[in-house]
């Protein structure tokens, strides 16, 4: 690591001043106006900007890859306030040190999932959970949940045992499994309000070869059948996604069509090693030829989720990813698909293209945010977690569209919520109520505690985290 000299450092600080930034998260429907994005070169650079900016209150927004929906990683815009808004991104940290012997890799906050996988895998290491895709920053993942799918394995966060927090007035704290270890249950889910993450310890472990299964499946209209069946594969595959229902858009009728056919995976253990050929046909997100049977072989990472190259459509989408009790997922996808139903009518329009759902399983942990946090279970819950997702994807990126889908989409978790136990992925269309949220997250006075004593003056935070947790004390800066 390369180390400024102070005054150095004060230059460079100061060029990158002065330049007024607008963010956009992927696609481009969230955004928000800085004074400037600010990338310091080292965890010491980044220090050394916080302790500048605590006497001003500066608001700061650290930010990832902008994976996201909803306004999670929406700084304060500058229209709204005098205090200076910064984002930050500490995508120059990147250094990376694999230890074979505690079968840990640590690293700076740089890395994205994508290239950290590809590091791991010239090691013949991996790690045991990934998204359906590998196109964030690591840090940004395991800070809103990042999972896939599995009864047995738990999201990415689950895998940190240490880490380094800078707070508001830049002091560095430790964080792992000899130090402040309680607080590793807060900052491996921190939703960005707890500090600025510099570096991450996660477990690895020997890559190994799964076998994935796809098979076609058939649809019918009759969806309590349908989600029942679905519910008895899952008792048979621990680790399984189903891609569907699918329906497409009928232009004529205006409503949408149940496709006949939709298509599960499921991966197991294999010992076969003839041929590494998952990639051949990724069918994950639009590419490949998808609902047809077939089987294929490789290492995990390659198995569970797709490269960049894997992912091919980018229009405009609305998407709900719900969490709740396994033992709700028959009735709760039924309710689910009536429930929208129910919407059609008002989705009448034009650039509606087609509708997916999917499901899929997580473990249960206790990281106080975790959207599957296990504090609120029933002792006749078993801990683990149905996901399901509805994507409302359009033909064309019409803004008047996504926004109405938007909308549409907010309206289930207000009336699913109670009766499922259902948590709302952090950076998916959440709704804002945080009375709600302390219901599903009983550890979240201990979060906001650790959020005050990191920030303080509420430079961390934004409208979203306001009005979703309830740091009601903060709501006063951001109106100043
Ligand atoms: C097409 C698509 C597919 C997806 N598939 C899945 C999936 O299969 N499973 C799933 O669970 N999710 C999925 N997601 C959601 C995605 O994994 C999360 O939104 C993730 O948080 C995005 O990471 P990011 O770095 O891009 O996000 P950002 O929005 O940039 O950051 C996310 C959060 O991390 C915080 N953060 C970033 N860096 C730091 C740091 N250094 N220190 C402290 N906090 C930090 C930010 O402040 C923010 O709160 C998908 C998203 C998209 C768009
Ligand atoms: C960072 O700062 C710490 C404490 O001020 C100092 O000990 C360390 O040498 C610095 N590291 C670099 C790379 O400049
Ligand atoms: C994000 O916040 C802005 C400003 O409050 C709001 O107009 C927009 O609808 C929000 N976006 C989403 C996806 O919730
Ligand atoms: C990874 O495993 C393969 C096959 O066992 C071996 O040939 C290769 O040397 C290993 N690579 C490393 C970096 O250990
Ligand atoms: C789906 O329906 C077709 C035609 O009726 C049938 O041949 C096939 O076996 C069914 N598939 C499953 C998985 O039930
Ligand atoms: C992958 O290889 C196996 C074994 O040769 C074969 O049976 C299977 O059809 C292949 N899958 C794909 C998607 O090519
Ligand atoms: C869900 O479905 C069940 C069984 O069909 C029904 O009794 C219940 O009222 C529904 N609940 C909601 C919230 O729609
Ligand atoms: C919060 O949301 C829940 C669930 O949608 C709802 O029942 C409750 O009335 C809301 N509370 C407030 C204070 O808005």
């Amino acid at each position: 690591m390369v180390g400024f000299k102070l005054p150095l450092l004060l230059i460079l600080l100061q060029a990158i001043f002065g330049s007024a930034y607008r963010w956009f998260n992927w696609q481009y429907e969230v955004t928000c106006e800085s004074d400037a994005y600010v990338t310091p070169e080292s965890e010491n650079a980044t220090a050394l900007f916080l302790k500048q900016q605590y006497p001003k209150g500066s608001f700061i927004k650290v930010v990832g890859n902008g994976h996201g929906f909803g306004n999670l990683t929406t700084c304060v815009d500058t229209a709204t306030t005098k205090t200076p808004s910064y984002i930050v991104s500490l995508t120059n940290l990147k250094h990376l040190n694999i230890d074979k012997k505690s079968m840990t890799a640590t690293f700076g906050a740089g890395w994205d999932v994508f290239d950290l996988t590809n590091e791991l895998k010239a090691n013949n290491l991996s790690f045991n959970n990934l998204g359906a895709e590998r196109v964030q920053n690591f840090v940004g993942a395991t800070s809103t949940g990042t999972h896939g799918t599995g009864s047995l394995v738990g999201n990415i966060a689950t895998q940190v045992i240490g880490l380094r927090v800078l707070d508001s007035q830049g002091n560095l704290r430790i964080v792992n499994e000899h130090t402040n270890a309680e607080e590793l249950k807060a900052f491996r889910i921190s939703l960005g309000a707890l500090g600025l993450i510099t570096e991450m310890t996660i477990k690895v472990q020997p890559t190994y070869l799964l076998k994935k299964t796809t098979k076609v499946l058939n649809a019918t209209k009759d969806y309590n059948k349908m989600y029942n069946e679905i519910s008895q594969l899952y008792k048979e595959h621990d680790r399984m996604t189903v891609w569907g229902p699918h329906f497409d858009w009928d232009e004529k009728t205006q409503d949408w069509s149940i496709e006949p056919t939709f298509f599960a995976s499921w991966w197991e253990p294999t010992t076969y090693t003839g041929v590494h050929n998952c990639t051949l046909n990724y069918c994950a997100n639009g590419c490949g030829d998808c609902i047809k049977n077939y089987i294929c072989y490789d290492e995990v990472t390659d198995a569970m989720s797709c490269p960049p190259q894997g992912v091919c459509t980018r229009e405009f989408y609305a998407e709900i990813e719900h969490f709740f009790p396994v033992e709700h997922l028959a009735e709760a996808a039924t309710n689910y698909t009536l429930f929208q139903q129910a919407q059609t009518p008002r989705m009448k329009g034009p650039y509606n293209e087609q509708m997916i759902f999917q499901l899929r399983t997580l473990k249960g942990d206790d990281s106080y945010m975790s959207p599957v946090n296990t504090y609120n279970l029933e002792p006749k819950n078993s801990g683990v977690f149905a996901i399901l997702e509805i994507d409302w994807i359009q033909t064309y990126n019409d803004w008047n569209t996504l926004w109405r889908n938007q909308e549409l989409a907010y309206e289930f978790l207000p009336h699913f919520g109670e009766t499922y136990n259902v948590r709302s992925h952090w950076n998916k269309m959440a709704a804002p109520n945080a009375t709600y949220t302390l219901e599903q997250f009983p550890k979240l006075p201990q979060f906001l505690a650790i959020q005050e004593r990191q920030d303080p003056k509420c430079q961390f935070v934004n409208d979203f985290l306001v009005q979703q947790l309830g740091i009601t004390r903060c709501a006063k800066y951001l109106s100043s």
